[in-house]
């Protein structure tokens, strides 16, 4: 399958004291066209940077620092504001965790799902109100003509994400980062946006990027996954390898933590430490005050993300 967007040798970070810290080391990915792609790990590993990176959001004080975000055929990390604001929301678009961020409170839903609109397409003022009733009655969003004059506080949590999914797709974008679309949602809520999702992304046939921290979601959901440790991919398979057999050691901990249907009251693995701070990065491989399996070699060398056949790589010295 072709790609859609290739990170190549992604390094991004901030300045301090005239010092460069790197928040995302040599990050090297792609989507490949209409896959639903996981990016997992624990708190604080990237993946939102990863995110806001391809987007062109990084905060202020980050910059990109080296290497590519290669989306249709352009690399979108060498654009201007000017240029990348041309992609953003129409070729690719995210959608954020808490919506109340990205929804603007003093607008009404239909106002701000027109705007984008407006922006981004050629339609006339009454094409673009009948779109976004089209867009809020695909996502399932109950009387969309009342809602159209709703303001954000008016809807629900699980509405309010639904909007921000209606604002995502206004455009028929190519690819959707979705960044913890679902944890500010109760199980049954995040279960029917997953569902949507899902739904959207077969008919759109769209590139998928889902940033996540449950398990279970990127079983049932995801073909592929990237595993993210400080700054870095350690691991990448099918969804099927990685649950079938995970090779590095985090993901092995990581599947170990993840609670088990039908597995009575079993007692969670932990992984014992937490995620280096960028200001101090531990010598050779990254994760090897907390593995259980390092050796001099671990503290001394750093691994490199390496082939293992099967679309597998793996950033560890000890798995064949
Ligand atoms: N605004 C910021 N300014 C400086 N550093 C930041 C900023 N936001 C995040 N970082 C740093 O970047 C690193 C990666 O953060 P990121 O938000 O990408 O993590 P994440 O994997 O998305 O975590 P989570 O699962 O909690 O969302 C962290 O070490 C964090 O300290
Ligand atoms: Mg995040």
């Amino acid at each position: 399958m072709e790609s859609i967007l290739e990170i190549r040798e992604l390094r991004v970070g901030k300045d301090h004291d005239g010092h460069f810290q790197a928040i995302l080391d040599n990050v090297n990915f792609e989507v490949k066209q209409g896959e639903t792609l996981a990016i997992v790990g624990e708190s604080g590993c990237g993946k939102s940077m990863t995110a806001l990176s391809i987007m062109g959001l990084l905060p202020r004080a980050i910059q990109i620092a080296s290497g590519k975000v290669i989306f249709g055929g352009k690399d979108l990390a060498g654009l201007s504001r000017k240029e990348i604001d041309q992609v953003r929301g129409k070729d690719i678009a995210m959608i954020f965790q808490e919506p109340m961020t990205s929804l603007n409170p003093s607008f009404t839903i239909g106002n701000q799902l027109s705007e984008v609109l407006k922006i981004h397409t050629a339609l006339q003022p009454n094409e673009r109100k009948e779109r976004v009733l089209e867009l809020l009655s695909q996502v399932g969003i109950p009387d969309p003509a009342g809602k159209f004059k709703s303001y954000p506080h008016e809807l629900s949590g699980g509405m309010r994400q639904r909007v921000m999914i209606a604002m995502a797709l206004a455009c028929n974008p190519k690819m959707l980062i979705a960044d913890e679309p679902t944890t500010a949602l109760d199980v049954t809520i995040q279960a029917q946006v997953l569902n949507l999702l899902s739904e959207i992304q077969s008919q759109y046939q769209m590139a998928v990027m889902l940033i996540t921290h449950d398990l279970g979601v990127v079983a049932e959901t995801c073909q592929r996954v990237i595993v993210m440790y400080a700054g870095q991919v350690i691991e990448e398979a099918s969804v099927e390898d990685l649950f079938e057999q995970p090779m590095h050691p985090y993901t092995i901990g990581l599947m170990q933590s993840a609670p088990r249907l039908g597995v009575a009251k079993e007692k969670l693995h932990v992984i014992e430490g937490t995620v280096p701070d960028i200001r101090d990065m531990p010598t050779g491989c990254r994760f090897h005050p907390r593995c259980e399996s390092a050796t001099d070699l671990c503290k001394e060398k750093e691994p490199q993300l390496e082939e293992r056949g099967h679309g597998r790589r793996v950033r560890c010295w000890h798995t064949a």
